[in-house]
């Protein structure tokens, strides 16, 4: 399955890199302007593009990370993009930046300037079994993580126990999945060149 799968690749080279456009300030389960990415998870291959398409109002596409979502982690920064309410959502000329993917491992994003990372403004770049998307999402919605160094809370209404009682993730068990993601991966690339 693999290897037919890299072979109908290596017959469709202008598949190889396939940009992917993702929207920005752009619901996509409506179509229309809103809160997040549309689509909000991609499975791109090493090589490939992602153009983020500012589509609405004043958004960003920030790099975090899968534990901390809403909180930039040094890497890639759109910038701040304004669109005028008074252009449609899918208006020409609307604006782009594009950042080039080096390799399969997940990456993670979120809309820094539209605020609304709690709410669920995050982008998903090809998740795993163990780092979902759905898990990512998931932590979004919770309050920032505290940076390494903490100290104890002011407030003293706070006991021991409950300064050890954090979130905690379920092991990453499930590796064995990591193999038929890499297959839906290619497969995605290879649909996305034909229908492209
Ligand atoms: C991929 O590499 C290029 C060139 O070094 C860099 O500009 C870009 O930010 C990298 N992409 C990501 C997602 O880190
Ligand atoms: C909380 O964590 C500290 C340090 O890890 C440990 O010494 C302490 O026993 C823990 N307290 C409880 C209630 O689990």
């Amino acid at each position: 399955m693999k290897n037919s799968g890299l072979l109908l690749a290596s017959m469709l080279p202008f598949a190889m890199a396939f940009e992917y456009r993702v929207g920005v300030g752009k619901d996509e389960t409506t179509g229309r302007k809103g809160l997040g990415f549309d689509p909000s998870v991609i499975h791109p291959a090493a090589g490939d593009t992602i153009t983020f398409e500012f589509r609405s109002g004043s958004h960003s596409a920030v790099q975090s990370s899968f534990d901390n979502p809403c909180v930039g982690n040094g890497g890639f920064n759109s910038g701040v993009h304004e669109v005028p309410d008074s252009l449609a959502v899918d208006a020409p000329g609307l604006p782009v930046v594009t950042v080039t993917v080096n390799n399969t491992e997940p990456l993670w994003f979120f809309d820094e300037a539209g605020g609304l990372c709690h709410q669920g403004a995050v982008l998903a770049v090809n998740p795993t079994a163990a780092q979902s998307a759905t898990i990512f999402k998931e932590n979004a919605a919770l309050p920032p993580k505290p940076a390494s160094s903490t100290s104890a809370p002011a407030s003293s209404s706070t006991t021991t126990a409950a300064a050890n009682d954090s979130v905690t993730r379920p092991a990453n068990s499930a590796s064995g999945l990591v193999a038929s993601g890499w297959l839906a991966t290619a497969a995605g690339v290879v649909l996305g060149g034909l229908f492209m």
